[in-house]
């Protein structure tokens, strides 16, 4: 089964190229959810190394010999994990050359690969497996959710796989919540234009793929988090609407405000939330002995 976005679908969205991104992201480039582990405020980039901190610590990384990002971006993690965790080695998959060709200039040493984690084959097990906002794109809107969940569920077997037992998975993804996904898609906006090739899971969709595999550790809804950082993103893009429309033209500046603005009111009317979960890989099943 094919189930998520394509290379090229992955490409439309991110290879508009790092120097735009790099005018309204933070300093590192991260590319998803800040965490304000208090009050919501406007520091951008101390809410984005927290949310790296907040998962390096419940996939308890610290000072372990291997770690793989599924979804690396442009690279954040991976260079937090090395750097801030003592992590021995970072392994990071991405589905965009930008990204992939921006990790190799500023990490010459990162092992980084231009690969889909279907594809992925582990020289080695993972002490832990790190995951932020690329689940949104596993699966593909024509797929029934029977459908779905099995891509999913493929996910998280090929995690366990990956793992030692007891090995950690910190997953972060947006997700579909005060919304009935069986009249059809929330919005051809998001599936043709911004995400083409991806859909939201449920709550419900990700607990019964992991399952199998996975103990829940943890489980944050963090909607509101995402409004907040979708509200500063835009107001940088905005702050910096000169050089983004001479960079990559009027209708793209104007598809991107657009963009944030409507995922923003997506989070504050609760159409969709912003899950963290902390998940450990379940053991070889034992049989207990009856007597
Ligand atoms: C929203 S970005 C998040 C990047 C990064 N984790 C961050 O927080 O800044 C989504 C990332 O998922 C990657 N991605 C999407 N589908 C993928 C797949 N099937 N295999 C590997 N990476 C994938 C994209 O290439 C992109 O790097």
């Amino acid at each position: 089964m094919t189930g998520g976005a394509s290379r090229e679908a992955i490409e439309r969205h991110y290879d508009v190229g790092r120097d735009f991104y790099q005018l309204w992201l933070d300093p590192r480039m991260v590319y998803s959810c800040a965490y304000w582990p208090g009050e919501l405020g406007a520091d951008l980039e101390a809410a984005q190394v927290a949310k790296l901190d907040w998962h390096a610590t419940a996939a308890r990384v610290d000072g372990t010999a291997r770690v793989l990002d599924v979804g690396c971006g442009w690279g954040a993690m991976m260079t937090y994990l090395t750097c801030e965790r003592g992590v021995g080695h970072v392994t990071g998959l991405t589905l965009s050359a930008d990204q992939a060709g921006y990790v190799g200039e500023h990490q010459p040493d990162a092992d980084i690969r231009l690969e889909d984690w279907r594809d992925h084959r582990a020289d080695g097990p993972y002490d832990a497996v790190i995951s932020i906002g690329a689940f949104e794109h596993f699966a593909r809107p024509e797929l029934s959710i029977a459908q779905r969940r099995d891509v999913y569920r493929g996910f998280f077997e090929h995690c366990a796989s990956w793992l030692a037992p007891a090995g950690r998975l910190s997953l972060q993804t947006i997700a579909y919540e005060d919304f009935d996904q069986t009249n059809g898609a929330v919005s051809s906006f998001f599936t043709d234009e911004v995400f083409p090739e991806s859909t939201l899971p449920y709550i419900s969709d990700i607990v019964t793929a992991a399952e199998p595999s996975f103990r829940v550790l943890a489980l944050r809804s963090d909607g509101d988090q995402y409004a907040q950082t979708l509200k500063l993103w835009q107001g940088r893009l905005q702050a910096r609407q000169r050089e983004a429309t001479e960079l990559v033209g009027r209708a793209t500046y104007r598809h991107y405000v657009r963009y944030l603005r409507v995922s923003r009111a997506m989070f504050e009317r609760r159409v969709c939330t912003l899950y963290r979960l902390v998940l450990e890989r379940r053991g070889a099943a034992r049989v207990p002995e009856l007597h």
